[in-house]
């Protein structure tokens, strides 16, 4: 290699590392300290967050399509995941963190259209409404705590719970989800058969939710737990019949087979009024809601019959799971094993 040759090696060696060292000072933070806006049409963003094809089953007036102006600022919305229990507290999280920060909610139609089915004062609009607007992707937060600007969207996990932002707006909470006048002449009707049959005139109605089939295993895989004893269920039921006078135990599960075999005690005044394999989750839930005091082991649909409920509730001691977390907030909330 001639000396020339050498020359230019070299400038070519220091120009390449320079431009490097270019990339990496100026360029990339222009990258990492304003990601780049990313538009996406809120009718396709709404399908992205629904496990069912929203076309076919759902229809959007066009009503709803005109004339609805586009968020200012970021909005506050959820995923669908699991079944009833779960899209309740998904869309109470989205209705909780809205009221928090300010900023709108709307809620993917097939959310709304799971709770539509069973509830008639839902005041959150369907995502559909400002479907022709578009929103930034890359404004993206998934909770409260990561929200630092009003361009940011929240965009609520699927199963999540957000329950302690929940728990302060109880009764505006409970408004919210008020049954539809059939499933409440349903609840009137079980409880008024349930009191015909033992003969009682004003009894005290504490409603029992056992949760099995798949929580089970659920229970096993991501908190190690057994499921709750027999034993759980019967030293509650003692509890609330020394408590309270008249006691009828109202029993409801996915699985209400087991709670039959399980759960007989000539102790005291039983009903169980769910129907075989867990069929008819809203009917189950208004009762439950309709009680005066409630027995729940775990989960998201049993812990949302409590609340609805508003009476004492006993829930089963799960170390630092969310329902068993509530009863440290909830005066009237107590944990038993
Ligand atoms: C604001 O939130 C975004 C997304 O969570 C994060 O990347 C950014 O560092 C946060 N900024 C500040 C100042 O906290
Ligand atoms: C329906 O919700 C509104 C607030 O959104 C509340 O003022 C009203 O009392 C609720 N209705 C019922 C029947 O709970
Ligand atoms: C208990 O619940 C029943 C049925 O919902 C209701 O009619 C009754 O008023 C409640 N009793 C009390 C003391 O709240
Ligand atoms: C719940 O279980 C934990 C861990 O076993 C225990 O430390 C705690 O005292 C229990 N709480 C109640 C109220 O039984």
């Amino acid at each position: 290699m001639s000396h020339a040759q050498q020359h230019v090696l070299a400038s070519a060696i220091v120009l390449a590392m320079l431009v490097v060292f270019c990339i990496h000072v100026f360029l990339f933070p222009m990258y990492t300290s304003t990601p780049p806006a990313r538009h996406m049409k809120i009718s396709a963003y709404e399908q992205a967050l629904c496990r069912t094809n929203l076309k076919n089953n759902i229809r959007i007036s066009a009503s709803e399509l005109r004339n609805n102006p586009c968020p200012k600022y970021g909005i506050v919305s959820a995923m669908q995941g699991g079944r009833l229990g779960n899209q309740i507290w998904e869309y109470a999280s989205v209705w909780a963190t809205a009221r928090r920060t300010g900023l709108e909610p709307f809620m993917p139609r097939c959310i709304l259209k799971t709770l539509e089915e069973h509830f008639e004062n839902l005041s959150i609009p369907p995502l559909s409404y400002i479907g022709r607007c578009t929103l930034d992707v890359g404004q993206i937060v998934n909770s409260l705590s990561q929200w630092n600007s009003t361009e940011q969207n929240i965009i609520i996990p699927r199963h999540a719970a957000y329950w302690s932002l929940i728990l302060v707006w109880l009764d505006d909470v409970r408004r919210e989800f008020t049954f539809k006048p059939s499933l409440r002449l349903y609840a009137e009707k079980v409880l008024k058969r349930v009191a015909e049959k033992f003969n009682l005139f004003s009894p005290t109605y504490v409603s029992v939710h056992v949760r099995r089939t798949d929580y089970v295993d659920y229970l096993w895989q991501k908190l190690k737990t057994r499921p709750a004893p027999v034993s759980y269920y019967l030293s509650a039921m003692d509890y609330f019949a020394g408590k309270y006078s008249n006691v009828i135990f109202v029993i409801t599960s996915d699985n209400i087979a087991w709670c039959k075999y399980n759960l007989r005690s000539k102790r005291h005044r039983i009903s169980f009024v769910s129907e075989n394999d867990g069929k008819g989750p809203g009917k189950d839930l208004a009762v439950l809601s309709a009680c005066n005091h409630s027995i729940i082991d775990y989960g998201t649909y049993g812990s949302f019959g409590a609340i609805l409920a508003a009476g004492e509730t006993v829930v089963y001691n799960v170390t630092t799971y969310f329902s068993t977390l509530i009863a440290d907030v909830l005066p009237n909330w107590r944990i038993m094993s």
